[in-house]
């Protein structure tokens, strides 16, 4: 969702907790660069031909590693060949020259029929049987003719994608009811409307269309049970009166980015959370009481003090499932948490696991992934013999990067395993979790966190109790450790050959030269702090467009301590100063801001950047662009000169037009986000999510944000349609794949 603009009162979707006093720099290690390859493989000259020409000179994962790689398929083509999109405001999404975008499904639309079709005025209900609103992080899961698991499949998939949130006004008749307690009914809806949905698509004369019923389909939603899995199983924060024994929670919320297991199963990450739990006034201090102070520390380093709750949920009744959003410590309740829901927020903020292909399988909360800000999880490319490492960001202003590494090493056959929910746990529950220090050389360090490490064990702000509550509590952990606070980490990727891993800081308000309160100072990793001018005098400060760091594992082991680091991309306006701003020397047909989404083509290479912005917004909607990047190390220092203080950079190597193009354009409003391909790379999915979400009435229907869909003619309501979100399916009319 869009973060731009400072907070006012409460805003749900930012937070400046992290008062940590971690230094930007640490002491210059002695980085042992390995310049081998880092996958084996034996497709080098089939790699540079779909590669677009670039000289790579990793090669691609054999067959034994994983699921087969479909671009040793993949014939000559010239990738970036189509025409860049222009940016603008229109209320469309526009595609290059020879493309066609097609939208395949809308929020409200029905995965069963047993709800009746999706109408354009908020008398829908039922989201536990739609598609729910907000469509974010999406990955796609191959199916066979006869509907079994098929990596390979281009003709039958599962598509399993995020509902982050809600657009409140546009799933009511009327908006939300005023008043001082919700309205039961739609409470339902807007809980309904959260979370994941797994929904089959198959394909009919080279496109995809929905299959409603279909035995994969399934809702996730905010009242799901989950189980918890990993460390935190079973822990005393966990224990609430819904799970006396702290093994089980309800529902995955704000669900923002995505992953995709290498044994078939999704990912998702659980990012603004603390905000739809109410914490009542006198809270902290019966907490102190009660709990001791460490407590209320806690909960602060995640930005829930005292206040008001999101949708305010919690006033709808008193039944158990809407009193469970009231957090609030009941004194006269057992000491353990047992009896009330003074523990409940601890059940979300985990990257949680879904087995797409059974639609009654176990869900489950990777604790041992840690707990913060969720947005994406990636994958190294997975070599036999060798453990899975998972990176992700922490999506907030100041926040961290994290490595998880598992304890198992890859065993071939977990690519098909029999059952996908045991494979998690074998990958997923036993390993160590680590976060970056990005030094100002250039090199980095992954330091655990656990109290196998002494400076956790001994932090002085926090002492954890057990193993548990340091993956309950990951970014205390990671203050302790002095990990790099970076400009909102949100996507990562992992680039399909050269292993790797990309990281798009989104951007960040916070930081500054000469940092003050809770802002950021400048450094080598978030070196930029400017000021920009939006519309005619509106003026934003701090690292206003984002950029994308990426990083190189030594020695390319999923499981090294330390790495080599660049900044890929630095996002800007094309106008904006060469020697400040625009490093990157963007073009008109390359410039963005805010980068958020961030998916490698298995097929192309190509890697997709996907903004969510509200900076550049007086310019362009949001976009998604095509990027061929190089490699760790193949541009140069940059020094920026503030006069105040000066900072010297890892730039890589500047984008030509035939490395990075604007390819597509949402309609107004909105954030592009999610993307998914088929195998063969033929048809790219990708989320619109929140068009419109400007609008402040539905009096007057000329005066919503966005019209989109319905105005490209796409379910009811036309060129007064209520905006939704939606997934559009992108092919190329010569069915060539996409990004040539
Ligand atoms: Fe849901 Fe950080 O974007
Ligand atoms: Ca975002
Ligand atoms: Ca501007
Ligand atoms: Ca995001």
């Amino acid at each position: 969702m869009t973060k731009q603009a400072a907070p006012t009162v409460i805003d749900f979707d930012h937070e400046d907790s992290n008062t940590s006093n971690n230094p930007t720099f640490d002491s210059v290690l002695q980085a042992r660069l390995s310049r081998r390859n880092i996958l084996r493989g034996s497709i080098g000259t089939a790699m540079t031909a779909a590669f677009g020409g670039l000289s790579l000179t990793a090669c691609g994962g054999g067959s034994d590693d994983g699921p087969a790689n479909p671009v040793q398929d993949a014939v000559q083509e010239t990738l970036l060949s189509f025409g860049a999109v222009a940016k603008t405001l229109a209320d469309t999404v526009t595609v290059p020259a020879g493309y066609t975008a097609t939208v395949v499904l809308a929020t409200g639309d029905r995965l069963f029929s047993d709800v009746a079709e999706y109408k354009d005025d908020g008398t829908n209900n039922r989201y536990d049987r739609r598609s729910g609103d907000c469509h974010d992080g999406m990955e796609y899961f191959g199916l066979s003719a006869t509907g079994a698991p098929d990596a390979n499949s281009s003709d039958r998939c599962l598509l399993g994608m995020n509902h982050e949130y809600i657009t409140p006004l546009f799933l009511h008749a009327n908006g939300p009811t005023a008043g001082a307690s919700r309205v039961a009914s739609e409470v339902d809806i807007e809980v309904d409307a959260h979370g994941v949905a797994i929904a089959e698509f198959k394909k009919t004369g080279g496109k995809f269309g929905l299959v409603v019923d279909s035995t994969f389909n399934r809702r996730i939603t905010g009242l799901s049970t989950i189980e918890i899995s990993g460390p935190a199983r079973g822990n005393a924060k966990l224990k609430t009166k819904f799970s006396t024994t702290g093994t089980q929670t309800r529902g995955t919320l704000n669900n923002c980015g995505t992953g995709k297991t290498p044994w078939g199963t999704l990912l998702t990450g659980e990012e603004n959370w603390a905000g739809y739990f109410y914490r009542a006034s006198g809270d902290a201090a019966n907490r102190t009481t009660v709990l001791g102070n460490q407590a209320n520390v806690a909960l602060t380093r995640y930005g829930r003090g005292e206040g008001a709750s999101r949708y305010n949920w919690e006033t709808a009744g008193s039944e158990d499932k809407y009193a469970r959003w009231n957090m609030t410590l009941d004194t006269t309740k057992a000491a353990d948490g047992t009896e009330d829901y003074r523990f409940e927020i601890n059940g979300q903020g985990y990257i949680t696991e879904i087995d797409p292909y059974n639609a009654t399988s176990t869900i489950k909360k990777r604790t041992a992934l840690g707990r913060v800000a969720h947005e994406s999880a990636a994958f190294s490319n997975p070599v036999v013999g060798k453990p899975l490492a998972v990176y992700m960001g922490d999506d907030s202003r100041g926040e961290y990067v994290y490595k998880f590494v598992s304890a198992a090493n890859w065993v071939a056959a977990d690519a098909n395993p029999a059952d996908r929910v045991a494979t998690g746990d074998k990958y997923l529950d036993s390993g160590k979790l680590y976060v970056a220090k990005f030094n100002s050389d250039g090199t980095g360090n992954w330091v655990e966190l656990s109290l196998n490490n002494d400076t956790v064990k001994n932090y002085a702000t926090y002492v954890f109790a057990d193993e548990g509550d340091v993956a309950i509590h990951t970014r205390l952990a990671a203050d302790a450790v002095g990990a790099t606070k970076m400009d909102r980490p949100e996507w990562c990727g992992t680039h399909p050959t050269t292993g790797e891993v990309y990281f798009t800081m989104t951007n960040n308000s916070n930081r500054r030269v000469s940092p003050s309160g809770s802002q950021q100072g400048i450094d080598a990793a978030n070196p930029r702090a400017y000021t920009d001018i939006k519309g005619v005098s509106s003026s934003q400060q701090g690292n206003v467009n984002g950029h994308i760091v990426r990083i190189k594992e030594t020695g390319g082991e999923p499981g090294a301590t330390t790495f080599n680091w660049d900044v890929y991309l630095f996002g800007a306006e094309s106008a904006a100063s060469p020697s400040f701003v625009n490093l990157s020397s963007l073009t008109d047909d390359q410039d963005f801001s805010s980068p958020d989404g961030l998916v490698f083509s298995k097929s192309t290479g190509i890697c997709w950047i996907q903004t969510d912005d509200g900076a550049y917004t007086d310019v362009t909607n949001c976009m998604m662009l095509a990027g061929i990047p190089g490699t760790v190390g193949d541009g140069a220092d940059v020094t920026l000169n503030y006069g105040a203080a000066s900072v010297t950079t890892k730039m890589g190597k500047k984008p030509t037009e035939s490395t990075l193009k604007r390819f597509l354009v949402g309609p107004s409003q909105c954030e592009i986000t999610g993307l998914a391909e088929s195998p063969d790379g033929k048809v790219l999915f990708i989320n619109v999510q929140h068009p419109g979400e400007d609008t402040s009435s539905l009096a007057n229907p000329a005066t919503y944000g966005s019209h989109w869909p319905g105005n490209s003619g796409y379910g009811a309501g036309g060129n007064v349609a209520r905006p939704r979100s939606a997934t559009v399916m992108i092919t190329k009319n010569d069915g060539g794949r996409i990004g040539s």
